[in-house]
């Protein structure tokens, strides 16, 4: 089954075989000028440069073999050889049906369904998101849900931030502050050998006491004096190391660091929508470190320097020269890049995934470049399988990286209560779920409040960054995710209310301006898909849903629906159930969920 535009590429590129000329110039795609036709092809013009003709004599040519195809109302020429389609009522009203009855929506699935795995979320241990792990969490997921949706097999794994330099600092940190907590540190640390399960079981009753509250406390002033100090960092890096090489105390009070952690982060990533499948750490490959440290230097790839040993991943025909990928730091460290380049080892193995995509801020370009390319030369991935997605920042006022007004990095379950708060008082003011049980408003305002972050990032591309504004993210009106949720709890009630007066859809018979438009916007559902997945781009889909939404409200305004004889009746219901089917599924694309009633 697939969309106008396709179909009709098709019988374009018909005709323009069978009069000889190359089908490649055939392509059908939505009209520049709606007022006059639904499609175009400019393929004529193309196609008369190469044969040295006339482009009009081609175009003329090549719309009458269209002439007589059922789905046209009329072929037209314009300009110097544009080829103008419309399409009939008939055409129009037999997709919708088609659309209607498909439970994807119209949407296709991929002709070979490929294993992928997204990278997103990245959260860090201790560490407080800032907004580039919003951005990535945002367009991760939805990045994800699409691939889903179009039929790859994919893993979402939030690749949590539990092995760097800052567990050093942490340790130290803790250990300076808490008498009891050092001591019992050294004790374990002294203990050198403890069995395998103990190092994942034993939970010793001081660290239990230590909180994320004293890790949010401890953290930034850890990092500011390991900046300053030379002395605490090297001690820092000691203890980064103690706990790489497992010593006791180290990991079991890092253990509780990464509980604690975990826990606040399951619970405000839940609260925006956003679900890994995986929760792998940095941590999780630490035993694939050695050897894949022997494999590099067996495959002639480490070098020595200063006393750290390093890949040199720098290209002849480079434009700036990009620095060799650390892998063991001079303490004996792995690193960041260490780590990432385990995992692609370690998920090669475990699920062979056939393309990675990292959602990382732009800012860690260099960063992937320069592990992927240590990946490309240990044959842990072939070339064009790792791929980085970056991201601009949302900013605040002043253009720079959203900070709160005391010039902090805003925590995100902050910024979920923040606009949480605004939704509630957006929805009592516009007069909404005033009614509504207690339980059920607290829900409704949540998903306006998801709603709103999420749209409002997902409606840039993701390569620009974007202005924090809650009032304008929060308005039911304008390009806003509470303004989609609106519109399509507009159409579930009249849904409903058609259901109470026992009326029910039937064959979709398209008349109407507004119809015709309708149905076209709904067709246009697997393109925006198509889009937005080439591109890795949900931009695509969150304009399409706006698209829509913008559409049916034009249909609902000039098209009485309930009030119609019954046929017509029955075909708008169609529409409705249609249009509300396709925004529900492009906003779950989107990670928004809708709430019932509003
Ligand atoms: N934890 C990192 C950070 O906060 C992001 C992780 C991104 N993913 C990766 N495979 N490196 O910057």
């Amino acid at each position: 089954m697939s969309d106008l535009k396709t179909g009709l590429s098709e019988a374009a590129a018909a005709a323009f075989a069978a009069l000889g000329l190359p089908a490649d110039n055939a392509r059908v795609t939505p009209s520049d000028r709606p007022d006059l036709a639904d499609f175009q092809s400019n393929g004529a013009l193309a196609a008369a440069k190469r044969a040295g003709k006339n482009p009009r004599e081609i175009a003329a040519a090549v719309a009458e073999k269209l002439q007589g195809d059922p789905r046209l109302a009329s072929v037209e020429i314009a300009g110097p050889g544009f080829i103008n389609l419309k399409v009939s009522d008939a055409a129009l009203s037999q997709r919708a049906d088609q659309i209607a009855a498909d439970p994807r929506a119209g949407g296709e699935l991929v002709p070979e369904p490929r294993k992928v795995l997204v990278d997103y979320g990245g959260p860090n241990v201790a560490k407080p998101m800032h907004v580039g792990h919003l951005r990535s969490s945002i367009i991760g997921e939805a990045i994800k849900r699409l691939y889903r949706f179009r039929g790859d097999v994919v893993i979402g794994d939030a690749h949590f931030g539990d092995w760097g330099y800052q567990m050093g600092l942490l340790i130290g940190a803790v250990c300076d502050e808490d008498e009891a907590v050092r001591a019992e540190v050294e004790r374990l640390n002294a203990a050198a050998d403890l069995p395998a399960e103990w190092m994942t079981s034993l939970e010793p009753e001081v660290f239990g006491k230590v909180s994320l509250a004293d890790l949010d406390r401890l953290y930034p002033q850890a990092a500011a004096k390991g900046k300053e100090d030379p002395a605490y960092r090297d001690r820092a890096r000691k203890l980064t190391a103690e706990l790489q090489a497992k010593k006791p105390g180290a990991y079991l009070l890092w253990r509780q660091f990464a509980k604690v952690t975990r826990v606040a982060l399951e619970r405000d990533f839940h609260a925006l929508g956003v679900d890994f499948d995986l929760w792998k750490g940095e941590s999780d490959v630490d035993d694939l470190i050695p050897s894949m440290v022997a494999e590099l230097a067996d495959k002639g790839l480490l070098v020595e320097d200063a006393g750290a040993r390093i890949v040199r991943v720098a290209r002849e025909g480079d434009k700036r020269e990009l620095p060799p990928l650390l892998v063991v730091s001079s303490e004996g460290s792995a690193m960041y890049g260490t780590t990432d380049l385990a995992t692609i080892l370690d998920r090669k193995n475990s699920f062979h995934p056939d393309q990675v995509i990292y959602c990382v801020d732009q800012r860690q370009a260099d960063h992937f470049e320069i592990v992927f390319r240590a990946a490309y030369l240990a044959g842990y991935a072939q070339e064009g399988q790792l791929e980085h997605i970056g991201f601009g920042t949302m900013n605040g006022p002043d253009g720079k990286p959203f900070k709160t007004r005391e010039g902090g990095v805003l925590k995100l379950n902050d910024l979920i209560q923040m606009t949480r708060d605004k939704a509630r008082e957006r929805l009592l003011e516009a007069g909404l779920g005033e009614n509504l049980p207690e339980a059920e408003f607290e829900d409704i305002a949540g998903k306006v409040a998801v709603a709103a972050l999420k749209f409002a990032d997902l409606q840039n591309f993701r390569g620009t960054s974007y202005v924090f504004d809650l009032d304008r993210f929060t308005s039911f009106e304008g390009k806003t995710g509470p303004y989609l949720l609106y519109q399509a709890v507009r159409v579930k009630s009249l849904l409903r209310k058609a259901e109470g007066e026992g009326a029910v859809g039937g064959p979709v018979a398209v008349t109407e301006p507004a119809e015709r438009d309708l149905v076209l916007t709904l067709d246009a559902f697997d393109a925006a898909l198509v889009e937005a997945y080439d591109k890795k781009a949900p931009n695509a889909v969150a304009e399409h849903a706006y698209r829509l939404s913008q559409s049916f409200s034009k249909f609902y305004a000039a098209c009485p629906i309930l009030s119609a004889e019954p046929a017509v009746r029955a075909s708008r219901l169609t529409l409705a159930q249609a249009t509300l089917r396709q925004l529900e599924q492009a906003l779950d694309i989107l990670g928004i969920a809708v709430p019932d009633r509003m």
